[in-house]
């Protein structure tokens, strides 16, 4: 257990909004496929004039408001992103644009892990003393960087962002923990630098950029339902409690057979389950922190609560963290 506590939370979702239907017009789709094989409807996308460091502040800013603690006072910002507006990072930013002018600010890129990777690295340093507060970002804008002609893959990507202020209270508040990754299928899910990657050796200059997002959706769901389940319960195990004291469950919101079969191999009912796949699709780093504020503005998730959060994806990496609200 980890002395870490969350004590606010906020989120961001652009304004616009991309239908089922809308995607049925630009790839050969349909709104009935979509929502039967993923359970997303629509999802909301970045317009021209907005950024992803613009949409992690306003989520970064809600959850300090929602806490109430002053920007000033905060030690540690955290941004987990695999889309930054930067590539440098789009910690600092964050930071700037929140008024944390005391913190550190650092991103972390872990795909759809990045929050619940980040939430664990943030918590370090309160457990250990080091600082006393901490802002964790998830965020990403996967609309960048779908290639919007491959159905299997535009159909599921939205943006968004969420945050969590963390504080050191003294309660052991993060549970319990476990991490993973495997370089070793990585090539399931990939957004590959496409550029010249040593141009100095040929004295050119580099164009530059990425190739779209490529991934082989069966692999990813097959490794996602195997080792979600046994994450989940390792953290439950080192937080030294069982599904049963769990009052939700709450996934990256990747697919809603995914949520289905974990809960299934879990023994929990399917009403544990926080989602809001279907309004935003999957927003990498930002569906925890995205999902989480919902349930807890809806007042869903109630203070004491226990949650089991698990991340997956890209890396591949995945990881469960074990939360009291
Ligand atoms: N509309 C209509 N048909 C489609 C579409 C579409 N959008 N996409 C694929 N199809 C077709 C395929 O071409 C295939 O046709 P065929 O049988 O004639 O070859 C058929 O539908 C079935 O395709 P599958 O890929 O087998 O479909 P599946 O049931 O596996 O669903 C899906 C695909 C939704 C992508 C699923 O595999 C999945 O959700 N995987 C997990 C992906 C995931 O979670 N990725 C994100 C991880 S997080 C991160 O780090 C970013």
């Amino acid at each position: 257990a980890l002395c870490a506590s969350p004590i606010g939370i906020g989120s961001c979702a652009p304004e616009s909004i991309v239908s089922n239907d809308d995607l049925a017009e630009m790839v050969d789709t349909s709104d009935e496929w979509i929502a039967q094989r993923t359970g997303i409807s629509s999802r909301r996308v970045l317009a021209h004039d907005e950024t992803l460091a613009k949409i992690a502040a306003t989520a970064a800013a809600r959850a300090l408001e929602n806490a109430d603690v002053d920007p000033s006072t905060v030690d540690l910002v955290i941004v987990a992103t695999s889309s930054p507006d930067d590539l440098f990072g789009d910690a600092t930013a964050v930071a700037a644009a929140i008024g944390a002018r005391n913190a550190v600010a650092f991103d972390i890129t872990a795909a759809c892990s990045g929050f619940l990777f980040a939430l664990v690295t943030g918590s370090q340093f309160l457990h250990s003393g080091a600082y006393e507060t901490a802002v964790v970002v998830g965020a990403d804008a996967l609309s960048r960087w779908v290639d919007w002609d491959d159905r299997g893959t535009c159909i599921l990507f939205g943006d968004g962002a969420g945050a969590v202020v963390l504080a050191n209270s003294g309660a052991p508040d993060l549970l319990g923990y476990e991490l993973k990754s495997n370089g070793l299928d990585r090539q399931h899910l990939q957004l590959p630098y496409a550029g010249d990657e040593r141009p100095i050796r040929r004295m050119s200059v580099s164009t530059g950029g990425y190739a779209p997002i490529t991934m082989n959706g069966r692999e990813v769901y097959k490794f996602a339902t195997r080792e979600v389940p046994s994450v989940i319960k390792a953290a439950l195990s080192n937080a030294g409690i069982g599904p049963q004291d769990v009052d939700w469950l709450l996934l990256h919101q990747a697919n809603i057979r995914i949520m289905e079969t974990v809960a299934d191999r879990l023994g929990l009912p399917f009403d544990k389950v926080l989602t809001n796949l279907a309004e935003h699709g999957n927003t990498s780093a930002g569906s925890i922190p995205l999902a989480l504020d919902a349930a807890v503005k809806s007042g869903q998730v109630k203070p004491g609560d226990v949650i089991a959060c698990a991340g997956f994806g890209a890396g591949l990496s995945w990881g469960a963290a074990i939360i009291r609200w």
